[in-house]
């Protein structure tokens, strides 16, 4: 276990997941995460940057950590916790924003689309990446697995330990980001990128005719012999052999096509499906107290040093 490398990623609830989701980001995950010690930290103040809701932030972060428990992350295999529980992390962020300069975090795509977007600028969104810097370096993390938009993020994060190192000594590892190359963009029921800002997918954890309705959409070129767009999201769920039978002996049906595709995707989803429902709100609030806690150690072992290194500590 302690020559494992250190894995540590950061989840943000991005409402009902889809089976793009789920073959782009939490499958891959899911093969990963075991090969590592790893952390999977809720980054419920990073949430704060534009969520003022209570309620929903409440229900949001049982929800992530339910997604992923019902996909198949084992706690018992990953310290999986809540980033507010570890109060290091606020406290390290503000150390490394007195390290960095204001145009620095100007220059933070994430920044600037938001603020291009006409959002609130809030200084928390300008500040967030050295909230994500704290999160990842209070950990010695070695690889940071993220999607190609957190890139950015992880140079600063970086940035933050080559700084902090430059003024006070060798504290703290860089961390090498982990972008999973090769995974196929997932269409959606029109054939575009499915995602959720296009209303045009087919859910994880929708029922079975929530999911039927969703296939049933699918838009079917009706000039060939074989629907490409559901072919294209049935290449996910069988191998090529079963599926060029299957389609050979449904030429033109399209229909039959369809009840196959919905079959295959109820074989996958089913039992992640009766998994998220047999988790209560209650079973999540243990996961994340144990791994709080055992992420605490952690992190308040580094910040006795960090704060001596500085100064505060006397
Ligand atoms: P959405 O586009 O629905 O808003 P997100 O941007 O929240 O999805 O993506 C979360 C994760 O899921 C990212 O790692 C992203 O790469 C992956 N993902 C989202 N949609 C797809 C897709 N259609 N195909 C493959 N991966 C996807
Ligand atoms: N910013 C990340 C996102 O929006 C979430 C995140 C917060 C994160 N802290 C992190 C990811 C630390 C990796 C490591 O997806």
């Amino acid at each position: 276990m302690g020559d494992m490398e250190r894995l540590l990623t950061g989840i943000q609830s991005s409402g009902q997941l889809h089976i793009g989701n789920y073959f782009g980001a939490l499958k891959p995950f899911l093969d990963l995460y075991p090969n590592y010690e790893s952390y999977l930290m809720v980054a419920d103040y990073h949430a704060v940057t534009s969520l003022r809701d209570p309620n929903a932030l409440r229900q949001n972060i049982l929800d992530v950590v339910k997604d992923y428990l019902a996909v198949g992350v084992d706690p018992s295999k990953a310290t999986i916790f809540q980033q507010s529980q570890v109060q290091e992390h606020a406290e390290l962020a503000w150390i490394f924003d007195c390290l960095v300069t204001v145009s620095f975090l100007e220059l933070g795509h994430a920044y600037k689309d938001k603020v291009a977007k006409g959002l609130e600028a809030n200084a928390g969104l300008m500040t967030y990446p050295m909230l994500m810097a704290a999160d990842i370096l209070l950990y010695d993390t070695d690889v940071v697995p993220v999607g190609e938009d957190q890139r950015q993020h992880i140079e600063y994060a970086r940035e933050a330990a080559a700084k902090f190192n430059n003024a006070y000594g060798e504290t703290f590892k860089e961390p090498k980001e982990m972008i999973q190359k090769g995974i196929a963009v997932i269409p959606g029921t029109d054939g575009k990128k499915m995602s959720k800002s296009y209303g045009n997918t087919i859910p994880l954890f929708g029922t079975k005719d929530e999911i039927a309705k969703a296939v049933m959409s699918i838009v079917t070129d009706s000039s060939g012999e074989s629907p490409e767009n559901v072919y294209a999201i049935h290449e996910l769920f069988r191998d090529r052999d079963s599926l060029g039978e299957l389609y050979k002996a449904n030429k033109g049906k399209y229909k039959n096509l369809k009840e196959a595709l919905i079959e295959d995707i109820e074989t996958l989803v089913a039992p992640m499906r009766a998994k998220r429902d047999s988790i209560s709100d209650d079973d999540v609030r243990r996961v994340l107290k144990e791994g709080s806690d055992k992420a605490r150690a952690y992190a308040s072992a580094k910040m006795a040093d960090v704060r001596q290194k500085i100064g505060v500590g006397l």
